[in-house]
C-alpha cells in the first residue's frame, strides 16, 4: 500500500521533471529572441541585407567585392575586423567624427545609411570572424 504510493508519487515526479525539461529545451531551441535557431536565422537575414546594402551603397567600388581587395593600395582592407569596430568606424565618417586621411572620400556613400543599415553591414564585413 505505501509502496504503492511512494512509486506513484515517484513516477509522478519525473514526469512533471521531464515535462519542464522539456519546455526549456524548447525554449532555448525555439524561442524567436532567444532561440537557438531563431538567433541564426535571424543573424544570417541581416549579413544578407548587409551584403545588399555593401553593394547598392557602391562600397565595393573602392574595397572591392569581399571588403578584403581595396582597389588603391592606400585603401584599407574592411573585413574580418570585430564588427562593433566597423560599425563604429562607418558611423564616425558618416558623421565627420572621423574625417582624417581618406575618409572625406567615402563620406558621400554613408549619407543614406541608417543606424540599422550599418550594422548590418558591419555584421557582413566581420564574416571571417
Ligand atoms: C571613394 C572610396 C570609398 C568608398 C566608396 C567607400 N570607402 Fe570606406 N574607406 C575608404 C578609405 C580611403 C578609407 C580610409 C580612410 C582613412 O584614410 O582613414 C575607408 C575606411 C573605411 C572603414 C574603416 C576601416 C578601418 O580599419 O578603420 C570602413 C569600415 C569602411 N571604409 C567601410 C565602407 C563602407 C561600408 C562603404 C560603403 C557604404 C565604404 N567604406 C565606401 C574609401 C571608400
Amino acid at each position: 500500500m505505501m509502496g504503492k504510493l511512494i512509486k506513484n508519487v515517484c513516477r509522478a515526479f519525473w514526469f512533471i521533471a521531464a515535462t519542464m525539461m522539456l519546455a526549456a529545451l524548447s525554449v532555448f531551441l525555439f524561442d524567436p529572441y532567444y532561440g537557438f535557431f531563431a538567433k541564426s536565422a535571424q543573424d544570417d537575414g541581416r549579413r544578407q541585407r548587409g551584403q545588399e546594402l555593401y553593394f547598392a551603397s557602391g562600397c565595393q567600388a573602392c574595397h572591392g567585392d569581399t571588403g578584403n581587395e581595396p582597389v588603391d593600395p592606400g585603401y584599407p582592407v574592411i573585413a574580418g575586423q570585430p564588427a562593433a569596430y566597423i560599425e563604429r568606424q562607418i558611423r564616425d565618417i558618416k558623421s565627420g567624427a572621423r574625417s582624417n586621411g581618406l575618409s572625406p572620400l567615402m563620406q558621400p556613400s554613408t549619407l543614406t545609411l541608417s543606424d540599422a543599415d550599418i550594422a548590418a553591414i558591419a555584421a557582413y564585413l566581420t564574416r571571417d570572424r
